[in-house]
């Protein structure tokens, strides 16, 4: 098991239907999500090595991960990062490190928004008969499976354990139950979203 995992498991247990876990920190559902973005980049990588020994790329892998990354990695997951814990921050005297710290993952997430664009883009010219933008698809592929764990070890090991000494108790504990509102709230945010564009 990795040290990560180990950690997660430490402060954060799966809760049951109807019961809070008052073990768990505000930190604890964004580190179980980072498992889960893992098992995704895992994924991604075993197609890289399909598309590089087959020459191609079924698109609709590419609709799937790019959904997986926009509406998990990106809205739910860095959607918590930045409106409830960075937020949360912005109100405490940070230290020089740890507000360079932030500054850096808050750009980490603009550069996997703009990779997942031109993501976008190949699989858009490759459905289209461009097979030249093959080679796109790989290499945005590769750039997030590069990027994404360094940036994940950066929250789970360095930037939550220092982030955390800002809080006290109540306002962690306040800031994880904004994180449930905010995954409440996202599942009808998306689909509205669905229904807006197939209407327009
Ligand atoms: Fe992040
Ligand atoms: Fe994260």
């Amino acid at each position: 098991m990795q040290p990560t995992q180990t950690a997660a498991r430490l402060i954060c247990r799966v809760r049951e239907p109807g019961k809070e876990d008052t073990n768990m920190q505000a930190r604890g559902p964004l580190m179980i999500e980072h498992r889960l973005i893992e098992r995704m980049l895992s994924v991604i990588k075993d197609v890289l090595t399909e598309i590089k020994s087959k020459n191609k790329v079924d698109p609709v892998f590419v609709d799937i991960a790019v959904d997986f990354i926009r509406v998990y990695a990106d809205r739910t997951h860095h959607g918590k990062e930045e409106d409830i814990l960075f937020r949360e921050l912005t109100n405490k005297s940070l230290s020089t490190k740890d507000r360079q710290a932030m500054n850096e993952l808050i750009e980490d997430h603009v550069f996997g928004r703009q990779t997942t664009k031109a993501l976008v883009d190949a699989n858009s010219r490759y459905r289209n008969g461009d097979e030249a933008a093959l080679t796109d698809i790989a290499e945005k592929l590769q750039t997030l499976v590069e990027f994404y764990p360094k940036h994940i070890e950066k929250e789970d090991k360095v930037f939550f354990p220092a982030s955390r000494a800002y809080f006290t108790d109540e306002e962690d504990q306040a800031m994880l139950a904004e994180f449930w509102e905010f995954d409440r709230k996202v599942i009808h945010e998306k689909y509205k979203s669905v229904v807006q564009d197939l209407e327009a």
